[in-house]
């Protein structure tokens, strides 16, 4: 038999004669085995068995053959392709594993290392605060409520029971912001009361809320920002008392101030929007530059509150008749003065690093009441 010795790029010479059939099959099992990636094990392939392979040439020589040589030589060579077809599939699973593998151990990360000693930023004690405040609240049911820090006049005063010619309205300072088509004027919210009016307005009773956020006054010195921060706390129900109040405001100091118990003192007070209005100071002891709570013979500003006056219930659509409730409010940065020990309001907001870094709060310490409120 007359055969053409035909080489392909990869040098597998085909159209052998029966005898070098095991000749080509081990050197095409050499050059699997020498594949040293998928992309070589690829072009082996197509010189075995693409259109134009070693043993795709072979399977063409049939054509011209006997019916029993082809029966005979067709069985070898099918099995041949079959056998490279086997071996070139092991050999890609085999590379895959390595290629995986390889990888693997490139982006293997050594989780039992230690984590950067020290993140870069650290939390605001104003954000703290706020924080700190809105868990121990959220522990005891109350939902938190927000409000733009650009108000309707309507909502900051009005509805609040402070009507346009209230002397109250002066006391404000109010920031105003320029006239609205319709001649009416919004304003800097001066206090986070306004949410009160927001949150009765689209949700009915019973309401418990918290609202810390920003307020704004024309004011400042070492105790006054023009923007300071407050936090507004309002119970709406059909039974709700002073005893309440109290009651929530003290659970509130003792977890704030990380004490077991305080003392509060009730004065007298007056609030267009609650009727009757107290104020209520701690007992603290300033003796030794320190300031302690539930000892000692000063007391301590802590909050305004009263029951909610009806008229603003009325105002907000809901019947005074049936409910009544409470409402409290004071200021988040001078908590926070107290409890931290930072003696001017006006460094809070002054960005200075080096204050930052001495009053700033490790990022990931996300104050809890259970894994710790300041750290
Ligand atoms: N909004 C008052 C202020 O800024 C604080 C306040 C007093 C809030 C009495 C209240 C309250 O909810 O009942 O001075």
């Amino acid at each position: 038999m007359a055969v053409a010795k035909l080489r392909d790029s990869t040098g597998f010479e085909t159209g052998f004669p029966m005898s070098d059939i095991q000749v080509l099959e081990r050197q095409i099992r050499d050059a699997i085995a020498g594949a040293a990636d998928e992309a070589a094990l690829e072009s082996v392939r197509v010189s075995a068995l693409g259109k134009k392979g070693a043993v795709s040439e072979l399977l063409k020589t049939l054509g011209s053959m006997t019916p029993d040589e082809r029966r005979e030589k067709g069985a070898l060579f099918n099995a041949l392709r079959d056998r490279v077809a086997e071996a070139i599939a092991a050999r890609k699973t085999v590379l895959e594993k390595e290629v995986l593998d390889a990888r693997l151990a490139f982006e293997r990360v050594d989780v039992t290392l230690p984590p950067r000693p020290q993140a870069a930023g650290t939390v605001h004690p104003v954000s703290q605060v706020l924080d700190e405040v809105t868990a121990i609240f959220a522990d005891l049911g109350f939902a938190v409520a927000e409000g733009p820090d650009v108000e309707y006049d309507d909502y900051n005063f009005t509805k609040l029971n402070i009507p346009p010619d209230h002397p109250a309205r002066q006391m404000h300072d109010t920031f105003y912001v320029a006239k609205q088509a319709d001649g009416s004027r919004h304003v800097l919210r001066t206090h986070t009361s306004p949410v009160q009016v927001r949150t009765m307005l689209k949700q009915s009773p019973p309401i418990r809320i918290i609202s810390p956020g920003r307020a704004y006054r024309v004011d400042s010195d070492a105790t006054h920002s023009p923007m300071f921060h407050q936090f507004e706390g309002l119970v709406i129900d059909e039974v709700t008392h002073l005893g309440h109040l109290k009651w929530v405001l003290e659970e509130f100091c003792k977890a704030f101030f990380e004490v077991d118990a305080v003392e509060m003192r009730a004065r007298p007070s007056f609030f267009p929007f609650t009727e009757p209005s107290v104020e209520w100071d701690l007992r603290c002891d300033r003796s030794g530059g320190q300031i302690k709570f539930g000892q000692g013979n000063d007391w301590l500003e802590l909050a305004g509150s009263g029951m909610v006056h009806p008229r603003v219930l009325e105002n907000c659509g809901i019947d005074p008749a049936r409910y009544q409730g409470y409402a409290f409010g004071g200021g988040i940065d001078r908590l926070a003065m107290l409890k931290y020990a930072i003696p001017d309001i006006r460094s809070f907001f002054e960005s200075d690093l080096r204050w930052l870094r001495h009053y700033g709060f490790a990022a990931l310490d996300v104050p809890t009441l259970d894994g710790g409120l300041s750290g």
